[in-house]
């Protein structure tokens, strides 16, 4: 399995990338900021260590890996700031607490379209864990031809102050899945032009391509 964790949350930089913004929050709330990305970078841990664990357990019991690769990513300071400003939201560490579910993000990269949903209901499933959203973008692909599952789990982190439940986004997608959306995701935010309109059509059709050879896939490898 490829572990990978980016832009691990660091307390020097953070503190100095929250006061420098134009819009950022008032010295008095930076503290609360860098507080809550300490607590939500647990939470992504605390998630992460899970994961491993079960994917561990299939290796032993079942001779079977269902998870490809797992990626933790801790929002950037300058792109939460750009979602609360997008929604004509407050700056607040309270307000990013009730309303903003995706400071940190896991990315779980399954080999199968089943391990999609074995991993979703081994974690919903697991007592400590509150599911909070789902959106299932596999049986409602986007029009674009994304396709993903989206959870957003609560989970408990234990401080020295107590019990805190919090929010971790996660996103569960195939090898196939992984592969379209991250060429997509590059034509749609890093190239200026209209590349994404120019191949809207070639994409939605790679998209159902991938999933059917997905689906074939999965047939042989049950059939082992
Ligand atoms: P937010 O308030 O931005 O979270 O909007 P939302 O909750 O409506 O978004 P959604 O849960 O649908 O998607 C959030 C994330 O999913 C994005 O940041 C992307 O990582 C991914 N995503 C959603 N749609 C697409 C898509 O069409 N293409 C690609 N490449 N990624 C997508
Ligand atoms: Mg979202």
């Amino acid at each position: 399995m490829i572990h990978n964790k980016i832009n691990v949350f660091n307390v020097e930089t953070l503190h100095g990338q929250f006061q420098s913004f134009d819009g950022g929050p008032a010295i008095a709330e930076v503290i609360k900021f860098v507080k809550l990305y300490q607590l939500y970078s647990s939470a992504a841990n605390e998630l992460f260590t899970k994961l491993e664990n079960l994917d561990s357990e299939f290796q032993v019991m079942h001779d079977y890996n269902p998870i490809h690769a797992i990626d933790s990513r801790m929002k950037t300071p300058q792109s939460l700031l750009d979602k609360l400003n997008r929604k004509k939201i407050k700056v607040t560490a309270a307000n990013v607490q009730a309303k903003i579910y995706d400071v940190a993000g896991l990315r779980v990269i399954t080999n199968y379209l089943n391990d999609i949903y074995t991993i979703r209901d081994l974690l919903v499933n697991e007592s400590d864990i509150e599911l909070i959203k789902e959106k299932d973008y596999l049986k409602n692909p986007k029009s674009s031809g994304y396709r993903s599952l989206h959870l957003v789990l609560a989970i408990p982190v234990f401080q020295s102050t107590g019990l805190k439940k919090v929010p971790v986004e996660i996103q569960i997608r195939t090898i196939g899945m992984d592969m379209w959306a991250s060429l997509e995701h590059k034509l749609r935010y890093k190239n200026s032009d209209d590349s994404i309109t120019k191949y809207a059509q070639k994409l939605e059709d790679y998209a159902n391509q991938l999933l059917a050879i997905e689906q074939g896939m999965q047939v042989i490898q049950q059939n082992l």
